[in-house]
């Protein structure tokens, strides 16, 4: 099977949390962070997040800034990157701005256990490609060698949250990390944190290698390659 090489883009507390308790979306990086998150996306083909992370970033997933939109045409790219959304059950409110502003299209990778007329609104909306890949869960290499293939994906952002990121690094899919570290501790066993889901056994745990360091005010930008 094909891939595209994956990124997942995170910021990240002091004690490895990516939200608060309540998971509500809190505005708690840098204005750095937060542009540097933006360039990164106008650097990739596609930007993909779970069903929660769609609901709760208030963002469309595209690109605002017409600066960024015009280098990515020199580039031979669309001004936006293609938008993917990965939901086992589709359970992802009907109003979430991915959907609202059509300037890519969206694509959404669920199960057979997505609801039938779920499925049937989405089909009515412009630009939105659903694919079934997987009966409980969506099958992580089939969906990377479908954007790989089809929509010919060769670098992917992935923007959380917590839980598809842990999908993607138990599918061996994670090629680089970028993580702000930013000067915060939010405690909570159930908060979320980088990587959720089942983790690895001591004997399969992932290594990485830092690529990058950078001090930015109270915060480091961590660039690390996974092995
Ligand atoms: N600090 C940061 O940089 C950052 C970035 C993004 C998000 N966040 C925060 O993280 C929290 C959301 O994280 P989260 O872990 O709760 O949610 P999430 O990963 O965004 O979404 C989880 C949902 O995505 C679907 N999903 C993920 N992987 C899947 C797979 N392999 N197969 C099928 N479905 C899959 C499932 O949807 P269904 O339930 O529909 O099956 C699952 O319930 C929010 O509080 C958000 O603010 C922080």
């Amino acid at each position: 099977m094909k891939r595209p090489h994956v990124i997942v883009h995170m910021a990240m507390t002091l004690d490895g949390k990516t939200a608060t308790v309540e998971r509500r979306r809190t505005d708690w990086t840098s204005q750095t962070d937060k542009r540097r998150l933006i360039e990164n996306r106008a650097m990739a083909d596609a930007v993909m997040v779970g069903a929660r992370t769609a609901e709760t970033a208030r963002t469309s997933l595209s690109i605002l800034d017409e600066r960024l939109q015009r280098a990515r045409v020199r580039r031979g790219l669309p001004p936006h990157p293609l938008r993917v959304i990965v939901s086992a059950h589709c359970s992802f409110r009907k109003n979430i701005r991915a959907f609202e502003r059509q300037v890519s299209p969206v694509l959404v990778f669920t199960s057979s256990r997505a609801p039938k007329a779920k499925l049937a609104w989405l089909a009515r909306l412009p630009d939105v490609h659903v694919y079934v890949v997987g009966k409980k869960d969506v099958n992580v290499p089939r969906m990377l060698d479908i954007l790989a293939r089809d929509w010919k994906v060769k670098r992917l952002q992935c923007e959380g949250g917590a839980n598809l990121n842990g999908s993607l690094f138990t599918a061996h899919a994670v090629d680089e990390l970028h993580v702000t570290l930013c000067p915060w501790v939010f405690g909570g066993a159930q908060a979320p944190t980088l990587a959720d889901g089942k983790g690895f056994p001591r004997s399969e745990i992932l290594k990485a290698k830092l690529l990058r360091c950078e001090q930015f005010g109270q915060e480091l930008f961590l660039q690390y390659r996974i092995l």
